[in-house]
């Protein structure tokens, strides 16, 4: 498909970016975001991830200019754009509220922007006309928002962003309204038309799911500060933290006693048992963690690891087990067990993975 967009995307830079609030209850100031440094190729699709109140939001309005950094500077395709009011600033925001003009139609929310900026009567209609095509609202011109469901509201206000060709494309938890399916559906699509016009995109979720499904590039933060970033299989595979690990989805924590490398792989005990896990660490000795995704986990009669099975129970799409390894609680999602011999509560077993889908943390 061809996009409408004729303008190059735009790149963003935050060079060590703060922001202090005060503390309404104890009265003191403190960094909702603190030192934070990005930056944002032309054209991707990146997301700002993490639990409520870490900063995302506040992140994002700086950006579109709806609050001011008190240290760092915001760069927009490598201009300064701190002293910009946001209508100067070549972005567009779609919000979690939609923020859709009740008393005008589809045509006329989504014409509002070109309007505002001269654009001459023939070419809104056209540019109206190709967007509503794009997200999938051609005829819905003339209905009025209170008319429409939430998906399609919140197809207008992505279509209303989208017509003014900003350089940068700002997302507040856009879907956080909608049911659960609608959600899915909803972040598809937002990915295919960021992906069929090339526009960068700055996404705003707490949804790890949603994160991993849409974004090149994930920005995990904490306490208003970057845990870490990269892409999702990136994060997933490497996090660099317990927390990174836990927040993307399900994980286990294998204590360790590191010993040597072969190759790519460095050796290491775990209770006493040999393992081989993929790593760039070269200075890792001693105590460590490894890192290992539920689904990464095989269970079998024979094995790297002995176990002990303390649950098991049938999901449908995977056999869900807990085993006991030492004192560790290990989770396995052992996935398509149709054919599979299916351990049960209190079965000794033993557990494997590949060394390239484990991880190590420094403890
Ligand atoms: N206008 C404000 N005044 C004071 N504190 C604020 C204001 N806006 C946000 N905060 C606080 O700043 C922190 C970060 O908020 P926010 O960026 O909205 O988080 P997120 O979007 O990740 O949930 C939170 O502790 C929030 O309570
Ligand atoms: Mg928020």
């Amino acid at each position: 498909m061809s996009g409408t967009q004729t303008k190059e995307p735009k790149g963003v830079r935050l060079d060590h970016i703060s922001k202090i609030y005060k503390n309404p209850k104890t009265g003191q100031d403190f960094y909702a975001v603190h030192d934070v440094e990005l930056d944002i190729k032309p054209g991707t699709f990146v997301t700002l991830l993490g639990p409520s109140g870490c900063g995302k939001t506040t992140t994002l309005r700086m950006i579109a200019g709806f609050e001011s950094p008190d240290e760092g500077e915001i760069y927009l395709g490598g201009e300064p754009i701190n002293e910009l009011t946001p209508n100067k600033r070549d972005t567009a925001m779609v919000f979690q509220s939609y923020a859709l003009f009740p008393h005008y139609n589809v045509f006329d929310n989504v014409a509002y922007g070109l309007k505002l900026r001269g654009v001459p009567k023939n070419e809104i209609k056209e540019r109206v006309t190709n967007i509503l095509k794009l997200v999938e609202l051609t005829d819905m011109e003339q209905r009025m928002t209170n008319q429409l469901s939430g998906g399609q509201q919140q197809r207008v206000a992505l279509a209303r962003a989208l017509v003014v060709e900003p350089g940068v494309l700002l997302f507040d938890e856009p879907l956080s309204n909608l049911d659960a399916k609608l959600r899915v559906q909803m972040r598809t699509e937002i990915r295919r038309i960021q992906q069929a016009l090339g526009i960068t995109a700055i996404y705003v979720t707490h949804d790890q799911s949603e994160a991993m499904a849409i974004s090149d590039n994930i920005i995990l933060m904490k306490g208003g500060v970057i845990a870490q970033m990269g892409s999702p299989t990136e994060i997933y595979y490497h996090p660099n933290s317990e927390f990174v690990a836990d927040f993307i989805g399900e994980c286990n924590f294998l204590p360790c006693t590191v010993t040597g490398r072969e190759g790519e792989d460095v050796t290491a005990e775990v209770y006493g048992h040999p393992v081989k896990v993929r790593s760039e660490h070269d200075k890792l000795e001693g105590a460590a963690e490894i890192v290992l995704r539920p689904e990464a986990i095989e269970i079998a009669d024979q094995g790297l690891l002995p176990c002990k099975v303390e649950l098991s129970c049938f999901m449908g799409s995977y056999q869900n087990y807990h085993v006991r390894v030492g004192d560790t609680l290990v989770k396995i999602a052992d996935n398509c067990p149709i054919g599979k011999k299916t351990f049960q509560v209190g079965d000794d077993a033993f557990i494997s993975f590949r060394s390239e889908c484990a991880h190590l943390l420094e403890t």
